[in-house]
């Protein structure tokens, strides 16, 4: 059995074809969003297989994984523009989804946000998907999942991707290269003019929200988010906030 790392500290392990995680509050519903997904020939994410005490059995999502900071394949434009084209199609499918549930009856690790356009993954970025050479073929992780208009995801993913980053690990070209990438982004997933001119705001009250969010898990008690606290993590964030204000002319007029 194979560990497995991301950004959590918990076990993930990897059991030839597939992966072995722990089950979360929220794991029944992201199932049937995943049974969901695959039924509608969306097959760029894990099936379920089943349940084992205490963990979820999900296929694995073949492919290359990579992280901060971007080298090689994953800071290609290819992967870029394959990246955003194939959150369309997960958006797009993903309105099927909220049709057919009672939202009343899910449970989701992050809170719903209106108007419910679509199933956002929740962190769309490099280090959740699958390339086969310079595309991503894949995506994984879909804890955080949960409904939301699709800039809310469309944001956190072109922060990531840009990456609109101060950290000097996560950091990757200039200024004008990232609203280049943006750009790239919101072409490949068609993102229209008006939500363009909304996108810096977006990131930033996204960014605000995680913020948030790390800071109250933090103080219920969540070892791992206090660990992230105490490792400064959210100050990063708010950096980047930061940096997002101070470059938001600019960004949106090099996007729009
Ligand atoms: N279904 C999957 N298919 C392929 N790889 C996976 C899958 N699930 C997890 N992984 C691998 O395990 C790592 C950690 O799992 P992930 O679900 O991203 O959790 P976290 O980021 O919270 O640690 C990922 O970065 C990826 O490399
Ligand atoms: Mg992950």
């Amino acid at each position: 059995m194979e560990t497995l790392s991301g950004g959590r500290s918990t076990g993930i392990y990897r059991q030839g074809e597939t992966v072995v995680r722990p089950i979360q509050e929220w794991s029944a519903t992201v199932h049937r969003l995943l049974r969901y997904l695959h039924q509608q020939g969306f097959h760029a994410c894990p099936e379920v297989i089943g349940m084992d005490t205490g963990s979820e059995v999900l296929s694995f999502v073949e492919g290359d994984t990579y992280n901060y900071p971007l080298e090689g394949a994953i800071a290609s434009e290819e992967a870029l523009i394959s990246a955003a084209r194939l959150l369309r199609q997960l958006h797009d499918v993903s309105q099927g989804f909220l049709n057919n549930v009672n939202l009343a009856e899910t449970v989701w690790m992050l809170p719903a946000r209106e108007p419910a356009e679509v199933i956002c993954h929740g962190d769309f970025t490099p280090y959740n998907v699958a390339l086969s050479g310079n595309e991503v073929v894949g995506v994984f992780d879909f804890d955080t999942a949960h409904p939301a208009p699709r800039l809310w995801d469309i944001a956190y993913s072109v922060y990531c991707w840009s990456p609109f980053k101060t950290d000097p690990i996560d950091k990757m070209g200039t200024l004008n290269t990232q609203i280049a990438r943006a750009r790239l982004f919101c072409d490949s997933y068609c993102v229209s003019n008006s939500d363009r001119q909304k996108l810096v705001t977006e990131m930033i009250t996204r960014l605000q929200s995680l913020v948030t969010f790390m800071l109250a898990q933090a103080d219920t008690g969540d070892e791992q988010f206090a660990q992230h606290i105490a490792e400064g993590h959210h100050a990063g964030y708010l950096a980047d906030i930061d940096y997002l204000s101070l470059n938001e002319n600019k960004i949106i007029e090099g996007i729009c």
